[in-house]
């Protein structure tokens, strides 16, 4: 906050003012484009609409016309729908509060932090890409934020380490800061660690490989599969299973074989297994959920007779395992419900 006051940016138009309408139409503006383009359309904006009121008022066409040159147009629908919101829903006053403020459309989580900080100095963060760039720097973070825990957790970092006192001053002023820190000092290449106010507190700093963050892969795309899983049973209630591969899906762990059709399945039964009397009972079918995958999986039930010179492999890591025995194994979570729930007397 120090730094801030003095290194950071006070002057700009949308500072001067706590008006939650002259707020969130800059951060509005100031989501997808630079400060030095915003300052014209921000002033020229005000200028037709002065208030939520007027801008709700507007046509889109007046709105879109007055947006032309800014990019993002859906930023400029979303913004003529959330006047009318406010107008509408909220007496023509903005919410104070962050949580009420993400309903509004348009408004994610990250600027109704700003919006709320800013104009009610309610002490929540801002996570934008600068900010989320800062954090993940200091605190070292190294978890994926491709995945959604992984992005809420450092929220959480975030909200714990917003100012504890003096809110009123402190957090717009901190809020102000991390931006401007983020934009620039602690820029995504070669960041000025000599000259950052965070350097004495900052763990990538120190150890000297702050351009490793953020961690985030790829998003992948989410996929789908199914699996049936052949659940050879003997006439003692053994289940057979056997060690997974040592890479993939359930690496390492002991399962039910596993195919990929019913018939690959019944090919497997056939060539290995003498079929006991008893009928095969596919179980009902239930989806478990990977990370990147949503897996459905189709037990099939199947009655071996081992008595009758069954051909059975007890070989690469596999066994005739009863509840005993599966119990000190390594099982897939849904297998281990499966067999439990089906065997377990
Ligand atoms: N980008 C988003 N919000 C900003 C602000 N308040 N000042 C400067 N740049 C910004
Ligand atoms: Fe970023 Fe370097 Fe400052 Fe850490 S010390 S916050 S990496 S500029």
């Amino acid at each position: 906050m120090q730094w801030q006051a003095t290194h950071g940016r006070n002057h700009l138009p949308w500072q001067q003012t706590r008006d939650p309408y002259r707020v969130w139409l800059s951060e509005i503006m100031l989501q997808q484009t630079q400060v030095s383009t915003v300052l014209g359309y921000y002033q020229r904006f005000l200028d037709a609409f002065p208030d939520v009121v007027s801008l709700a008022a507007a046509s889109q066409d007046e709105v879109l016309a007055l947006w032309s040159g800014l990019g993002y147009y859906s930023r400029a629908r979303n913004l003529h729908r959330c006047a009318q919101a406010v107008v509408q829903e909220w007496g023509g006053a903005f919410p104070r509060t962050a949580e009420e403020l993400a309903t509004l459309p348009g408004i994610g989580r990250s600027t109704a932090g700003a919006i709320a900080s800013f104009c009610f100095s309610e002490r929540v963060p801002i996570l934008d890409a600068n900010v989320r760039r800062v954090l993940t720097r200091v605190l070292a973070f190294e978890a994926d934020l491709a995945q959604a825990r992984n992005e809420r957790l450092l929220w959480e970092h975030a909200q714990q380490l917003c100012p504890t006192a003096n809110l009123t001053e402190a957090m717009p002023r901190y809020t102000q800061g991390m931006m401007d820190l983020g934009a620039s000092i602690c820029v995504p290449r070669n960041p000025g660690c000599l000259v950052c106010p965070l350097q004495p507190a900052c763990r990538a700093g120190r150890a000297g490989n702050p351009e490793n963050y953020p961690v985030k892969t790829r998003k992948l795309k989410r996929s789908s599969a199914s699996w049936w899983l052949l659940l050879g049973v003997d006439a003692k209630g053994q289940v057979w299973l056997r060690k997974r591969p040592g890479a993939g899906i359930w690496a390492g762990l002991y399962s039910p074989p596993v195919f990929e059709s019913y018939a690959e399945l019944q090919r497997f039964a056939h060539a290995h297994w003498s079929a006991a009397d008893g009928a095969w009972r596919e179980l009902p079918p239930f989806l478990h959920v990977l990370t990147h995958k949503d897996l459905h999986l189709h037990p099939v039930l199947v009655p071996v007779d081992k008595a009758s010179g069954a051909i059975v492999s007890e070989a690469e890591d596999a066994c005739w395992a009863s509840a005993g025995i599966w119990d000190g194994l390594g099982l897939p979570a849904p297998v281990r419900k499966l067999l439990d729930s089906e065997f377990r007397r």
